[in-house]
């Protein structure tokens, strides 16, 4: 495990955006498992900085996000397909038909799991996911539980997940209920995991996603468990762990 500590968000956003970078740059067909939320935006701006300045080429990359709300159409300003296509995709040379986000108005959920777990498969599993964490330790959307779902699946989103996850809405019943969301053997079996934590309010999240029990009662600390998992923290979310460790 390798633990970077940034003094703030937009160098945590730089350093991950680099090891991206690297990550490209060594494997240009890179199949790139990729997350939504606050917390990567910063690193999504540097990534098209990047491009800007010709220090990356995306022409052969794969991209496969983590998950997507369900009931709710690629053109929705909420959809997670319409967050990558603006902060990512429509700046950058990716080809759009190599971007795969579940759909979310697929009328059998059953169908829609197996098509999107078959589609990692066939893509031949992902070399680098990108992670971010919920305060209740949730990774996608893989919610604290008495068990864990092992490959795609339709999820109930915790009230905790719809509680942080409305503002970006315009009232909390706006929010949607359900997603789809990879597994937790699906993320496990990237060959590298990317985890960026930003902000006090993540603190004890990331203390205890590395020094807490592996339990499923937080989704997070199967990472421990991982080969080969860097995290990028700031200063603030890495508070807890500096009082404590
Ligand atoms: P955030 O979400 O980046 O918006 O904090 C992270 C997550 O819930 O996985």
């Amino acid at each position: 495990m390798k633990v970077y500590v940034t003094k703030n968000y937009e160098d945590l956003s730089k350093k991950a955006a680099t090891i991206i970078l690297s990550q490209v740059v060594l494997n240009p067909y890179s199949v790139l498992g990729l997350a939504t939320g606050s917390t990567p935006i910063g690193t999504y701006k540097y990534l098209v900085e990047f491009y800007k300045n010709k220090e990356i080429d995306f022409s052969n990359v794969i991209s496969i996000n983590l998950d997507e709300y369900k009931g709710i159409a690629s053109e929705n300003n909420q959809s997670y397909r319409y967050f990558m296509d603006n902060h990512l995709f429509k700046h950058i040379n990716i080809k759009m038909e190599n971007t795969y986000i579940p759909d979310g108005l697929a009328s059998d959920d059953d169908k829609e799991c197996k098509r999107y777990n078959d589609l990692i498969t066939s893509l031949g599993g992902i070399d680098l996911q990108l992670l971010g964490i919920g305060v209740n330790g949730h990774i996608g959307f893989n919610e604290p539980s008495e068990y864990l779902e092992k490959y795609v699946h339709c999820v109930a989103l915790s009230q905790s997940t719809i509680d942080v996850n409305s503002r970006f809405f315009n009232n909390i019943d706006e929010v949607p209920k359900y997603a789809y969301s990879m597994g937790v053997k699906n993320i496990m079996s990237s060959n590298k995991i990317l985890l960026l934590v930003s902000g006090k309010s993540k603190a004890k999240a990331l203390y205890d996603c590395l020094y807490g029990p592996i339990t499923t009662m937080n989704p997070s600390s199967i990472l421990q468990l991982h080969k080969d998992l860097t995290i990028v923290s700031d200063e603030d979310a890495f508070s807890v762990i500096k009082q404590k460790v």
